[in-house]
């Protein structure tokens, strides 16, 4: 079967996507599209540099409607963050930017995955659901899966612990009101709170480190590429090998946790060549739960006052 993905949008975070999916899995086609026409000939270019390395792959710029046959089309396009800018911040220009992409996409015939990672990225997956009309499981955002990476870096340097140790997220929102489900954390199997060192004051700072560590990394070299490509990365691979992962993601919410709205949020869900198939509704205490709905009822606020 032939593995081919599209690429929208071919900024730092899209070319950093592409140079890490050709070394991680097997594509026969990649056609990357950006506003600036000149980009993607140049990376499909610099990217063929890397292919007697990785195997072959048909790279090249092209068009929306080059979508009609591809396993996934990959949304990174959009204005990125300034300094200071939070997440929604973005809305309206990139809800502009999003409508000029799904619909030519969708009269290309394209039937495959719509990933999603540009901000702010619950409310674009849950529009990119709306515009195209397609099926929940086969639109993802990349949701919490980055906050979550960060967080488990943090905690393992914290408690000298490999990585993989680690099992906590971040849910709710790609931003401002994420939070962790420190509750039922654990690491080595023991619950994170039991930790010699880790209170309440300790568990704060990390949770504010998180949140705040894409506004930092963008305030130093100006965007934030490298974790976010690295879990594009991820979901097309589990999609593209039908080879199912877990992680937290951007996913169509059913009445989990109680959210009464239908809409994308940050939560664990298991993705593979369906796409979303099945959305994990985590344990969480009260407490957390709480912070669950206030996510949910920000995310509503924004897409009510969006016209479509
Ligand atoms: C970040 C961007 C992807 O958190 O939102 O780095």
């Amino acid at each position: 079967m032939n593995k081919k993905v599209l690429l929208v949008g071919d900024g730092a975070v899209g070319s950093t996507f592409a140079n890490d999916l050709l070394q991680h899995t097997r594509v026969d086609e990649l056609v990357i599209c950006d506003v600036v026409k000149k980009r993607p000939l140049g990376d499909s270019m610099d990217l063929e540099d890397i292919l007697p390395f990785t195997g072959e792959c048909n790279i090249h710029s092209g068009e929306y409607s080059d979508a009609k046959d591809a396993d996934v089309v990959v949304i990174t396009a959009g204005v990125p963050r300034k300094p200071g800018e939070s997440r929604l911040d973005l809305v309206n220009k990139n809800v502009n930017i999003l409508k000029s992409i799904i619909q030519p996409v969708v009269e290309s015939g394209f039937n495959g995955i719509f990933l999603v990672s540009a901000n702010p990225v619950d409310i674009l997956t849950t529009l990119t659901q709306k515009l195209s009309g397609f099926p929940k499981n086969k639109v993802i955002g990349t949701g919490t899966s980055l906050d979550s990476a960060r967080l488990k870096v943090d905690l393992a340097r914290r408690l000298h612990v490999p990585v993989a140790e680690v099992n906590s997220m971040v849910l709710g929102e790609h931003g401002d009101t994420s939070f962790e489900n420190f509750d039922e954390s654990t690491v080595s199997g023991k619950p994170l709170k039991d930790f010699a060192g880790i209170d309440n004051s300790v568990l704060d700072q990390v949770e504010s480190g998180v949140r705040k560590k894409g506004g930092k990394i963008i305030e130093n070299k100006g965007a934030t590429f490298y974790g976010i490509a690295m879990m594009l990365t991820q979901i097309v691979t589990a999609i593209l090998t039908n080879r199912s992962i877990a992680l937290p993601l951007s996913a169509p919410i059913k009445g989990e946790y109680g959210i009464k709205n239908e809409l994308y949020l940050g939560t664990p869900a298991v993705v593979n060549g369906a796409g979303i198939s099945q959305v994990l509704e985590t344990e969480l205490s009260e407490t957390e739960k709480a912070k669950m709905l206030n996510s949910a009822s920000k995310m509503q606020e924004v897409l009510d006052n969006i016209a479509l």
